[in-house]
């Protein structure tokens, strides 16, 4: 817009016959002029009217209501806490939209609390006309070129910068540096912006200009920098009010108002964009026939009605159309206008706030109007004095309205008597205007009369305050590449992975052969999965889960009848002394048998125990060494079945038949087996993990025979404890190895089974903390505390159907204090450890079937793997992961996952029932 020194004096013209159409011309000039006056007077209860609708309108969009569409947008900043003055450091500041047809950029320092305040440097640039009305990427590579003609002439050097974007119109943000533009207002009207992130398109525009290394972190709407520049110190100041050429406003909002958030605690600031607040049933009755023709001559017509009375870039153009139309009238000006007068834009705020202003006198009004080519007579000044008046005390008056809407909803949010609130003005209208703020604060004491208001005009024009919300957004960010870098060594690549399938086979081959492996590949006696002809009652034990289990199951024509019953092992027991542990088992199955009416009967007894056993037989098994926190003393060396049968001896009253011992992942896969021929795998991920397969008896050098099958416990939770994983282990795995009972032991089954995983996280959030990237640094007791992290809340947290807030209720009960930003990190930890997980797993299945298929020689193979364990069941996306993996390893076999449904203990009494069919067959 025209500056007030570039209009000369202009030539007069003769008013046109036709007045402002509408506005009959009545033939008293004083008459007339009170009749426009009277037209911009707006009552107490209109402006009641319009406060309580704003409110309502308010209410609704906060609500999410989308039929009928409120009148106004409440939009969601991403600013959530109002600055506690501690942020530092230089930022460039680029404004656009608030001051209408001008751009500034400015360099601010911020000094934290205790350093001094710098004043910023700052330099305004006008933007053409037709580049607010041109093509998007010509008004981005304005700015771009601006930023640079700024910081050419300051030493910057090529530094990296960090930018803060003041981009004044209507935004859906999705983020601090992520917004889109909904509809340009005041003026703007550049091609092919609405719709798009602006901030991508600031980035793109400065990557084309090229000259400076410069970050867009932060776009802010200009309420949102002059409420965060708010000096610190004056109490909280949770409202900023905006009006410049157009206005708007924003305010602290409890989160769990906001229905598009996924947020249920704290604040957020929402901008309410009142600009385009436009209910009929209350802007209708104050709006003039010169309101109308404003709107209908406007770049944007029928839309921003609100700010349209009372933005600067209005209020000249208002006293504008009621000057013309009172000259049309002859009442002023002796009956002529000028050029001026009648162009669009031909009187400003400026001016309108310079005749206003009662200091200047009746001489500056009228050297003023000549200066816009009119010749005013005596009795002119003092008339169009008035008509700027008006015209300014509604638009305050209006203001006022909508702002004790904000208010009295902070009242209510705050469940307040008395509301003592800051409110940070801005804008060229409150610094030019001579008496608007003042009766903006007489206005809101009447409506608001509840509220306790200071303004205090923002420093700087909030340049102060977008470089603070710069500040948070770019340790925000900083945060963000510590954590990629944190759980990048979690993040596996294809190669690796292969890489890992690769070493598993080879220790495969070489544990077979019984060459040095990690991998024992231990025989297990079981040579057949069931035929189904197998029948009898059976009584079965299952140690090693997460649950102890004794079972009676009957093998009947019918199928499979199981019951059971969970006893605990008490953490004392699993690591006393090995005679109170198998005392403890003997108890349980005493008691099993009474309740079940067993007592007496001697039932054969398959054993599930899910721990590394050599076997010579399929009733007897040396437990190599215990795993996953099981620790009871003089037990490893021992067969274990022996130490049964020793517990069953010191319980004389007992009599048992333990005919086979079994790994829980080869009772899974017989289990399995017994519904589907094509199970040669049994897989556990649960506590611990663990894989089984049948193997050609060939190739097991331990075992005599070269035909047929063996089922083989590989034992795969050992694998890499010779340290070929090391290139895959994060300080995390070897802490977590290092406070576990069994250092450098079972160095795949830390990375991947129930036990660690959530000691894995714990440890890398340990980490974070101490970075200061997670809980602002502060480690608490919870988090220092072990185990913390179950499986269970691995598989809850990474729950899809769990929203943000849902996560933090399941951290807060662990007894960790957060944010949503916290708490979106501790799931992105989550998902990077379990995700390495399943993907390791993947790759051990995939070896397996692999080598499956090359045993046969077969071009394709067809397998299924049987499953078992908390962590693959519960997990919501384990399985899927496992398979994607196996189906990228492995593209030659088509495999099956078949989870069981009834544990391992089922498996272990048909393993007992085979044996024994054998057994009779033998007999015969
Ligand atoms: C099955 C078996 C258990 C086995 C478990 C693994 O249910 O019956 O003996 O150890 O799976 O899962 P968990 O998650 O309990 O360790
Ligand atoms: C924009 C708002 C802005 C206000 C004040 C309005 O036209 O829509 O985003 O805050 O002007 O500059
Ligand atoms: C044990 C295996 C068992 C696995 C799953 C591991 O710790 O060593 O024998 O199969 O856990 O329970």
């Amino acid at each position: 817009m025209d500056s007030i020194g570039s209009l000369g004096l202009q030539q007069q013209e003769e008013a046109p016959s036709c007045p402002q159409e509408g506005l009959p011309c009545p033939s008293n000039s004083s008459e007339l002029v009170q009749e426009c006056l009277q037209q911009f007077k707006v009552t107490g209860a209109q402006l009641r009217q319009i406060q309580t609708s704003l409110l309502d309108s308010m209410e609704q969009a906060l609500k999410g209501q989308a039929s009928p569409a409120p009148a106004v947008q409440m939009l969601p900043t991403y600013v959530g806490s109002i600055p506690h003055g501690t942020e530092q450091g230089d930022f460039v500041v680029l404004e656009l939209g608030a001051t209408g047809a001008s751009l500034r950029v400015l360099w601010v320092t911020l000094m934290g609390i205790e350093g001094h305040k710098m004043e910023p440097r700052s330099q305004e640039f006008v933007i053409p006309q037709e580049v607010m009305l041109g093509p998007g990427q010509q008004l981005f590579d304005f700015a771009a070129r601006c930023l640079s003609e700024f910081l050419d002439a300051l030493p910057v050097g090529n530094q990296g910068l960090q930018l803060g974007f003041s981009f004044s119109f209507p935004c859906h943000q999705t983020g601090l540096d992520k917004s889109t533009l909904i509809s340009w207002t005041k003026g703007f009207r550049c091609s092919g912006v609405e719709g798009q992130d602006v901030v991508q398109l600031l980035r793109d525009a400065i990557q084309r200009q090229g000259t400076y290394s410069i970050d867009v972190v932060a776009v802010v709407n200009d309420t949102v920098g002059t409420m965060m520049g708010c000096e610190p110190g004056v109490g909280p100041c949770e409202v900023g009010l905006v009006v410049d050429t157009g206005t708007n406003a924003c305010y602290m909002e409890e989160a769990r108002h906001v229905a598009v958030l996924d947020e249920d605690r704290g604040r957020v600031c929402i901008s309410v964009e009142w600009g385009s607040f436009s209910d009929d049933g209350a802007l209708g009755p104050v709006l003039t026939i010169f309101d109308r023709t404003l709107d209908h001559e406007s770049l944007n017509l029928g839309a921003q009605r609100f700010e349209k009375m009372i933005g600067g870039l209005y209020l000249g153009e208002l006293v504008r159309l009621v000057l013309a139309h009172l000259a049309r009238c002859g009442v002023l000006f002796g009956g002529y206008t000028s050029p001026a007068l009648l162009r669009q834009g031909g009187i400003l705020l400026e001016h309108v706030a310079e005749m206003e202003d009662p200091s200047a006198g009746a001489a500056r009004v009228h050297a003023i109007l000549q200066d816009l080519g009119l010749n005013p007579r005596a009795s002119d000044a003092e008339f169009v004095q008035h008509i700027c008046a008006a015209v300014c005390t509604r638009a305050a008056q209006l203001c006022a309205a909508a702002l004790a809407a904000v208010l009295s909803r902070l009242q209510h949010n705050r469940e307040q008597k008395t509301l003592q609130i800051a409110v940070a003005t801005g804008g060229r209208v409150f610094e030019r205007h001579p008496r608007f703020l003042s009766i903006l604060q007489e206005t809101v004491r009447l409506l608001a009369p509840e509220c306790d208001v200071s303004f205090i005009p923002s420093v700087d024009g909030g340049g102060q305050g977008v470089a603070m919300v710069t500040a948070v957004a770019a340790r925000l960010a900083a945060h963000r590449c510590l954590l990629e870098e944190t759980l990048a060594p979690f993040r596996l690549t294809r190669e690796q992975l292969a890489a890992v399938q690769a070493q598993m086979r080879e220790a495969m081959a070489k544990g077979l052969q019984g060459e040095a492996s990690s991998l024992r590949m231990l025989p297990t006696y079981v040579r057949a999965t069931p035929d189904g002809s197998e029948r009898g009652d059976f009584l079965a034990l299952d140690l090693g889960g997460t649950n102890f289990r004794v079972l009676l199951v009957r093998v009947a024509t019918g199928g499979v009848q199981i019951t059971s019953q969970v006893y605990s092992i008490p953490e004392c027991v699993a690591q006393g002394s090995g005679q109170q542990l198998f005392d403890h088992i003997v108890d349980c199955i005493v008691d099993f048998q009474q309740q079940q009416g067993l007592s007496g009967q001697s039932l054969p007894l398959g054993f599930t125990f899910s721990f590394p056993c050599r076997q010579v037989g399929l009733d007897q098994g040396i437990l190599l060494n215990w795993t996953k926190g099981f620790n009871a003393s003089d037990c490893e060396g021992q067969d274990v079945v022996c130490l049964l049968r020793e517990a069953i001896g010191r319980r004389q009253a007992v009599e048992l038949n333990v005919v086979a011992i079994v790994n829980d992942t080869v009772g899974t896969m017989m289990s399995c087996g017994y519904e589907d021929p094509h199970c040669e795998v049994g897989l556990i991920v649960g506590t611990g993990t663990n894989a089984c397969y049948m193997e050609e008896l060939q190739n097991v050098a331990s075992v005599a025979g070269d035909s047929g099958h063996m089922c083989i416990n590989m034992e795969w939770g050992a694998f890499g404890d010779d340290g070929s994983l090391s290139m895959l282990s994060t300080c995390f795995d070897a802490s977590v190895d290092q406070a576990s009972i069994n250092p450098g032991k079972q160095r795949f089954e830390k990375m991947i089974s129930g036990m660690y995983l959530g000691e894995i996280v714990r440890h890398t959030l340990l980490h974070l903390t101490s970075l200061g990237v997670l809980f602002r640094g502060q480690q608490t007791q919870g988090l220092q505390t072990r185990d913390i992290f179950k499986t269970k809340f691995l598989s809850e947290i990474e729950s899809d159907s769990l929203a943000l807030r849902q996560v933090r209720a399941i951290l807060e009960d662990l007894g960790l204090s957060l944010t949503s930003d916290d708490a979106l990190m501790v799931l992105e930890v989550c998902q990077a450890v379990s995700q390495r997980a399943a993907q390791l797993c993947g790759a051990g299945v995939a070896a397996v079937v692999e080598k499956i298929r090359e045993n046969r020689g077969l071009e394709e193979l067809t397998v299924s793997v049987g499953v078992d364990g908390t962590l693959y069941k519960l997990h919501p996306h384990f399985s899927s992961l496992v398979a994607a993996t196996v189906r990228e390893l492995a593209p030659r076999c088509v495999v099956t996952f078949l989870q069981s449904e009834d544990g391992s203990g089922k498996g272990a009494a048909l393993v007992t029932a085979v044996a024994c069919r054998l057994a009779q067959m033998t007999c015969v």
